[in-house]
């Protein structure tokens, strides 16, 4: 929903200087339940006062305080008499800002470093002690592991400062003034790898600034739902939707707004895992628990055709994405106006598209964009504040299944980037049976518990044929490439040592029960240098 109905709970705004963790710091502030927003260092200070937040962290980033590269921040940020925590180069920058001393170390220190907090600054007792104590180290012990990755350093607190823990390198590692509610961390609590990252940041929150800690899934959804009935009123609304975890989501809460007046329009372009476009209309289609309308473009044939004879990825994907939007088009002249379109924008693209300089996304990930004919007055992005676990947090709220809730990641182009080389209906059929093969092989060893360490796992068709031979005949038919990866953020992936045991299974049983398949191989690439997908 918009950002005013999410933020009818307290927030803590995250400044970001262009660090790699920027978001990280904001799902660690949500797992408080409190509500965060990430927004660009640049926001007009005036904005952050309307805003109202409760707490602001300055993130990390690459840059130096001194020179060319300094960062153009407001000043104003610090009258605004809210409480600040600035993290690596944001404490830096708290520093020299307000009077301390930073210096450039000669090398830099990155890892796990010892942070040693000074005494009377940690543990519950020093907080309630005459002196005061540490709210930031309230839940830390005097010695713990913190991740470090930094050039610059803090030498000198500035005036009203206490320096409150050290590490080897790093004389001011850690520095407060409590009466203004100003603290600064030299290393990273948001990492996992900071052992009390989480407590610091949490008593942050909670204790310095002094959230309620009631943002909570439930209630976010109640309050969308009423918010889109609101500014839906009696339009009509228009949903593309792939059977993906994001657009099922965005469905499902749009029909609990508006019910009928919502058409989803789910285009089965032949592309699909076994079985899928029957699974998404089982659910979404008339027998299923929701409220709408659902149509299916059954429009395989016309896929293959356009994809007859491509074999460049690049043009594969442009093809499939042309494709989509115009039947997506001609599905929705049959609605005839339609007011909204929902799109299942989620937060990482949000913040990704708005700050521009960091982690570009690859085009190639946004299959189809806007259609140009479709007649509608407004987007709805519903999603547009959550995060990927939060939206599946907000699927189990809207009662959606587990299977569709924690559906792994399935590219827009579908199994046409699986297959490498041209297209065809009959590949489509091996790379099917082989997936559906794999999958079902991985699911039900350990219980499915394996399933649940990796990222993502699937069967490719490669353009090898090589010779085999099957009872008396030669053959001279496909390999199947199977690729299992480990992967927290899709950006980096480890090829998964996946046992023995299954690959055996699942090569024993593609090779016998898929027709035109004489091999299998299993890919060790890790990302980089190779993608996850094959194309
Ligand atoms: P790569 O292959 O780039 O994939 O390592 C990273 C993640 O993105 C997914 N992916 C796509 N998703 N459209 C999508 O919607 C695409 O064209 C596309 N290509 C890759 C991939 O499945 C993995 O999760």
């Amino acid at each position: 929903m918009s950002n005013e109905t999410a933020r009818s709970n307290e927030t803590i705004l995250v400044l970001d200087f262009g660090g790699q963790y920027n978001q990280l710091i904001a799902r660690r502030v949500r797992e408080c339940h409190v509500y965060a927003e990430v927004h660009p260092y640049t926001m007009p200070v005036e904005e952050i006062r309307a805003m109202a937040p409760k707490g602001i962290i300055f993130t990390g980033g690459p840059n130096s305080v001194f020179g060319e590269s300094a960062l153009k921040y407001d000043p104003a940020l610090f009258e605004l008499g809210v409480p600040i925590l600035g993290i690596c180069y944001g404490a830096q920058l708290m520093a020299h800002a307000l009077g301390g001393v930073v210096q450039t170390a000669e090398t830099s220190e990155y890892g796990k470093t010892d942070v040693v907090i000074r005494d009377g600054y940690y543990g519950a007792s020093a907080v309630n002690s005459a002196e005061g104590g540490s709210l930031l180290f309230k839940d830390v012990p005097k010695k713990s592991v913190v991740w470090m990755s930094h050039t610059d350093r803090i030498v000198q607190a500035p005036e009203g400062f206490v320096v409150t823990a050290e590490t080897a390198d790093c004389p001011v590692a850690a520095m407060e003034d409590a009466a203004r509610g100003f603290y600064a961390v030299q290393f990273h609590p948001e990492v996992m790898h900071s052992q009390y990252g989480k407590h610091m940041l949490r008593s942050f929150v909670l204790d310095v600034c002094q959230c309620a800690g009631d943002w909570e899934m439930g209630s976010f959804v109640e309050k969308s739902i009423q918010a889109i009935r609101e500014k839906v009123g009696d339009g009509k609304v228009l949903c593309a939707l792939s059977g993906g975890v994001d657009s099922s989501v965005a469905a499902v809460l749009l029909s609990k707004a508006v019910g009928k007046q919502l058409t989803c329009v789910f285009v089965d372009q032949g592309l699909l895992r076994k079985d899928e476009g029957d699974q998404v209309e089982a659910v979404f289609g008339p027998d299923g628990p929701y409220d709408l309308n659902f149509v299916r473009a059954n429009v395989q044939e016309r896929f293959y055709e356009k994809l007859a004879g491509v074999e460049e990825p690049e043009q594969k994907r442009k093809i499939i994405g042309e494709e989509f939007i115009r039947v997506f088009e001609e599905e929705a002249k049959k609605i005839g106006a339609v007011d909204y379109l929902v799109q299942g924008t989620i937060y990482p693209d949000v913040i990704e598209s708005g700050l521009g300089d960091s982690a570009v996304i690859k085009s190639h990930h946004n299959v189809g964009g806007l259609p140009d004919h479709v007649d509608f007055k407004e987007i709805i992005e519903p999603l547009r504040m959550l995060f990927k676990d939060e939206v599946r947090q907000a699927g189990l709220e809207l009662g959606i299944p587990e299977n569709l809730v924690f559906r792994q990641p399935f590219p827009g182009p579908g199994l046409a980037i699986r297959i490498i080389g041209e297209v065809t209906a009959e590949k489509v059929k091996m790379v099917q049976e082989a997936d559906a093969i794999f999958r079902e092989e991985v699911e039900s060893y350990q219980d499915g518990r394996y399933a649940k360490t990796l990222g993502q796992y699937f069967a490719a068709l490669t353009n090898m044929r090589s010779v085999g031979v099957m009872g008396d005949f030669r053959t001279y038919d496909y390999a199947v490439a199977l690729r299992a990866v480990q992967t927290s953020d899709f950006m980096t992936a480890e090829a998964a040592q996946i046992p023995w045991e299954i690959l055996m299974r699942v090569t024993t049983r593609i090779v016998n029960e898929v027709p035109h398949v004489s091999r299998v191989m299993y890919d060790c690439t890790t990302k980089p240098p190779a993608t996850i997908e094959m194309e």
